[in-house]
């Protein structure tokens, strides 16, 4: 099964970029073939800082290395290193009808909120197909927001198939109902373009101010409160054993919890959970170099996964003669 993804170097990663994807992706890499990549092309809709994209890109393809992400077992780049997915971009864009492009919400939502719109943010979802249908990937898995994007590949690869043959595998989205998106400290998804996140890598005074600063209600120590709201309750969890959640329900319902409490544990848990992850990424921080080393080869193995596909795609469109 090849499993494919993709995150956006458009800030750093945050605790919900890791318990929504990240952690997956890497156990996956152990009994599917795994393609892992940081999406700077689409970043590009989005930030128009360059040295801060560069930077944000090398942070987190080091996030992933330092959590256990392993090249060798897995196809690890970043995407605008393999320049194959722009030119495929090209071919499906002329098999993509306008009417697909103009109901994606993603884009109505960004232009509602007053984003002047650009040709990258409307053939955004273009490059997405043409990122997974370049590895034939057969799931993608995604968060909720992205599902339209998925069915929008699909209906792309259909109708390529269709005008010239059985050429790209349909993928399936993969989408985990069951995983609660998880809240940033204003209660709302934690998410980069919101500044309401808690880092992955945050260093240990930003994170406890950070923590202390989520979002609860006002009730006093006193009074019984509810764990199924309240977004403490929510981030803590991700932190605990299942025995160790029971307990702490059982706390929220009864008199005496304070939230500082909880918030102090939920500090602690998070630096602690990270720490054996944290000296990894520090020693690849100091060589940036050996980072960029291990994209290009990343980039590398790619093409040559990249080039079988497009090959196919070109001689079946007439491009080569
Ligand atoms: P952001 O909203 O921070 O820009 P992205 O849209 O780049 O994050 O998402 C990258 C991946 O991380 C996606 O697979 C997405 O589903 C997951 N993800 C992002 N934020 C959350 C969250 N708050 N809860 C769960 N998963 C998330
Ligand atoms: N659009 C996705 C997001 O914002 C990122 C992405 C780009 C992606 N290309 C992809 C995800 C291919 C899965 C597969 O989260």
């Amino acid at each position: 099964m090849k499993i494919l993804s993709g995150i956006q170097p458009s800030g750093t990663l945050h605790i919900g970029n890791y318990f929504g994807m990240m952690r997956q992706m890497i156990r996956y890499q152990k009994e599917h073939t795994l393609f892992c990549f940081i999406v700077n092309y689409h970043a590009l809709t989005s930030v128009t800082d360059g040295p801060r994209l560069a930077a944000d890109t090398l942070s987190a393809a080091a996030d992933f290395l330092a959590l256990g992400l392993d090249p060798a077992k897995c196809f690890f780049w970043v995407q605008g290193d393999v320049p194959e997915v722009t030119e495929l971009t090209w071919i499906l864009s002329n098999v993509t009808p306008m009417g697909l492009l103009e109901r994606a919400h993603s884009y109505k939502d960004k232009i509602a909120k007053g984003i002047a719109p650009n040709h990258g943010l409307f053939a955004y979802p273009v490059l997405m197909a043409a990122d997974i249908l370049l590895y034939q990937a057969d799931r993608v898995p995604v968060g909720k927001d992205q599902k339209q994007h998925l069915e929008m590949t699909r209906d792309i690869a259909i109708r390529f198939n269709y005008l010239y043959g059985d050429t790209f595998v349909v993928p399936e989205a993969e989408i985990d109902d069951d995983l609660a998106v998880i809240p940033g400290i204003d209660g709302q998804k934690m998410s980069k373009s919101y500044g309401n996140t808690i880092d992955i890598f945050e260093d240990e005074a930003e994170l406890k101010k950070k923590v202390m600063s989520v979002v609860t209600d006002s009730r006093g120590v006193q009074e019984v409160k509810d764990p199924d709201t309240d977004n403490l309750f929510a981030l803590i969890s991700l932190f605990m054993t299942a025995d160790e959640r029971a307990e702490l329900k059982a706390r929220y319902l009864a008199p005496g919890l304070k939230y500082s409490e909880v918030k102090k544990d939920l500090a602690r848990r998070i630096w602690e959970y990270f720490t054996p992850y944290r000296e990894k990424r520090a020693a690849l921080v100091a060589r940036p170099d050996d980072i960029r080393d291990i994209l290009k080869k990343g980039a590398e193995k790619t093409r040559a996964e990249a080039v079988k596909t497009l090959d196919v795609v070109m001689k079946k469109v007439g491009l080569v003669y």
